[in-house]
């Protein structure tokens, strides 16, 4: 692994290389961290959390929302991006500036430069909960980056190769830290191991990660 320390914004902040085209910033949301949460709390006063199903019929673990013009969404038909909340039938609520601009930054520090994501997708973890190890293929260009904001209750990121047998990395990801992967790391496989049982001050007991990317 690689370290070197930059300056962002007015944050310092730890870059770590995970691979070619995939790095960790650790730090680099936490001083947004309380503007980030509170536009949460807007979103999903109109877009709540809710489990939805697997094309195979199981509810999923993880609770999940979005904001953008596009919304991941899984039903018994499949996975997909859609601009309308199947649960209200409105569409998504409209992504806070801050979170593009975060993302953008993010993605420029990452080597990736005008990164303009139309989707965020929210999930939110309580303990117990994973995420299976997967690739992230329903968006249309695999040029542009996946960049994800952790906060709350720490994890363990599964990060891998581009198959799904390829052994995996185990990065643990703490309140603020932003992972960006893309170009050539852009099809990896990861995942989130059973979250453990713990508080942070400013989410409870739950981990919540934000996705953010070009859906379309
Ligand atoms: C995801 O792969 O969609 C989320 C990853 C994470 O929760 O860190
Ligand atoms: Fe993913």
């Amino acid at each position: 692994m690689n370290l070197n320390l930059f300056d962002a914004e007015e944050t310092h902040s730890w870059r770590e290389e995970l691979c070619p085209d995939a790095v960790v910033l650790r730090g680099f949301a936490l001083a947004g961290e309380v503007d980030i949460l509170s536009a949460l709390e807007q979103v999903f006063s109109v877009a709540p959390l809710r489990h939805l199903v697997t094309p195979g019929g199981f509810r999923m673990s993880v609770a999940m929302s979005n904001c953008g013009t596009y919304g991941w969404v899984s039903d018994r038909t499949g996975y997909r991006y859609d601009t309308v909340d199947p649960d209200s039938g409105k569409p998504w609520p409209s992504m806070p500036a801050l979170f593009s601009t975060l993302a953008a930054d993010a993605a420029t520090q990452a080597g990736f430069s005008d990164f303009k994501p139309d989707a965020c997708l929210i999930n939110r973890y309580a303990a117990g909960t994973r995420l299976s190890l997967h690739q992230d293929k329903d968006e249309q260009d695999f040029s542009q980056p996946i960049v994800s904001v952790s906060l709350g209750v720490p994890a363990i990121f599964l990060f891998g190769g581009t198959q799904r047998t390829d052994k995996t990395m185990r990065v643990k990801l703490t309140h603020g830290d932003v992972v960006v992967w893309g170009g050539a790391a852009r099809l990896r496989y990861h995942g989130i191991l059973p979250v453990k049982t713990d508080s942070h001050p400013l989410t409870g007991e739950y981990r919540i990660n934000l996705t953010l990317r070009k859906a379309i």
